[in-house]
């Protein structure tokens, strides 16, 4: 029989995840809410401009939608998949109480501490007085981070005390992350390479994505200021099946039997962002409740098996029958940012050349608009350009092949996306 989906979010993530799963021969449509021009433009998907929760479980029970699939964590946080479940209706995401681990950074590391979840050490405050006097007790570099969601914005690693200093103040007085920054979390500094570790999680079984490694700073050589992440790659080099084996063990293991005993089952996405020390030992910065973005775009592209079945098997419990094949080849996903981001993104340029981008290419849409048939820029990170190979080298060359076809006014892209990884070789 044929299915109906239904999928929430408007980003980049969300096209890869629709685009992946219009792919199934068992699908008929994926509804996208809301949904972007690049979602708007793929066979068997239908954009829909619905957001208010109420109102999607009505299009869900009218529209027979055998499944929906969580993007981007505010609707989570928000209560989404307690309210689709309390009308019966079937939802792949973790619930409220879960999301908790991504929505309030203090109640993550208090959680990691009480669950032996390895992380860096850490103190939070509600007070803007103390938390300054404990930074001066504290060494540089040191990081500083909003409690609630701010985009991945919200972090910030200091060099200097008044860097430190300036940011806590943002985030109290000046109140620059609205509720987010109500607690602030001041954190030792960690060194390595970052991995980003995904898995799919069903109360009790675990189901590990394909591992890749993101790129959170604007500029080349990991400079300029943390954005949402500027490009991605899959696999990661550094993630052998021994450091495989640890962090499901010592990280992932650890988030289902602390949330049983809390008495709450984590069902969903989970996303450990990793930081791999020089001897492999790895800590965790951060929880996300979701699949990442820009990780999701490469990571589709290596999966070989029906995302139908993946997301059937979680939400049915079954994730230990069932397996995920990956494509042995290696993929990129370069970020294509608006002039400005992550400060002050600029709308409205046009964008041309996507005419010429060949079909071994795939581009996901995040900020984009259409008008008169021409495509704009209309948010911060504006498109992600993926390609695949047999080598991170070729996958590079072709992946910066492509982006020489497209332009807009004050486009930003990091030129080494995947570098690290050739680098280790
Ligand atoms: P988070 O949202 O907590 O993952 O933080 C965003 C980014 O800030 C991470 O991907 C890291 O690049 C950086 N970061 C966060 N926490 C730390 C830490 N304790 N040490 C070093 N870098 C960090
Ligand atoms: N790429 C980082 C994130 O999705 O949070």
């Amino acid at each position: 029989m044929s299915k109906n989906i239904l999928v929430i979010g408007s980003g980049g993530r969300e096209h890869a995840l629709a685009w992946k799963l219009a792919q199934s021969k068992k699908v008929a449509t994926v509804f996208v809410a809301p949904g972007n021009v690049g979602t708007s433009l793929e066979a068997k998907i239908k954009n829909i401009s619905i957001t208010d929760i109420q109102e999607l479980i009505t299009f869900a029970k009218q529209n027979n939608i055998s499944f929906t699939l969580v993007g981007p964590e505010a609707p989570l946080a928000a209560g989404i998949v307690d309210e689709f479940r309390a009308n019966n209706l079937k939802i792949w995401g973790p619930t409220k109480y879960c999301s908790k681990l991504e929505s309030s950074k203090a109640y993550a590391k208090d959680f990691m501490i009480k669950n032996n979840i390895p992380t860096a050490k850490y103190a939070v405050f509600t007070n803007v007085d103390l938390a300054k006097e404990y930074l001066s007790t504290q060494t540089l570099p040191i990081v500083i981070k909003a409690d609630g969601l701010a985009a991945g914005k919200g972090v910030l690693v200091a060099n200097k005390r008044i860097e430190a200093l300036d940011f806590i103040d943002d985030i109290f007085s000046n109140n620059k992350f609205g509720s987010a920054g109500n607690k602030v979390v001041v954190e030792e500094c960690l060194f390595g390479t970052e991995a980003s570790f995904i898995v799919m999680i069903d109360g009790k079984n675990i189901l590990p994505m394909a591992s890749s490694q993101d790129h959170k700073r604007l500029l080349d050589n990991d400079r300029g200021p943390n954005t949402g992440g500027m490009g991605a790659f899959s696999p990661s080099p550094i993630v052998d099946q021994k450091l495989h084996d640890r962090v499901i063990k010592e990280i992932i293991q650890p988030v289902i039997d602390g949330m049983n005993k809390e008495g709450h089952e984590y069902t969903g996405f989970l996303y450990a962002g990793l930081m791999v020390d020089k001897d492999g030992n790895p800590k965790t910065l951060e929880f996300n409740c979701r699949f990442g973005d820009p990780e999701t775009q490469p990571i589709m592209l290596r999966l070989e098996s029906d995302l139908i079945d993946l997301i059937e098997a979680g939400i049915n419990q079954k994730l230990d029958t069932i397996s995920a094949v990956w494509s042995d080849k290696f993929a990129i996903g370069v970020v294509l940012a608006s002039s400005g981001y992550p400060d002050s993104p600029q709308k409205d340029d046009i964008i041309v050349g996507l005419e010429n981008i060949t079909d071994d290419i795939k581009v996901f849409h995040s900020g984009t608009s259409i008008k008169d048939n021409k495509l704009y820029t209309s948010g911060g990170r504006v498109l992600c350009v993926v390609a695949q190979d047999s080598t991170i080298e070729l996958t590079q060359q072709k992946v910066y092949n492509a982006i020489k076809e497209i332009n807009y006014k004050g486009m930003q892209y990091r030129h080494d996306i995947a570098s690290s990884a050739i680098n280790l070789k």
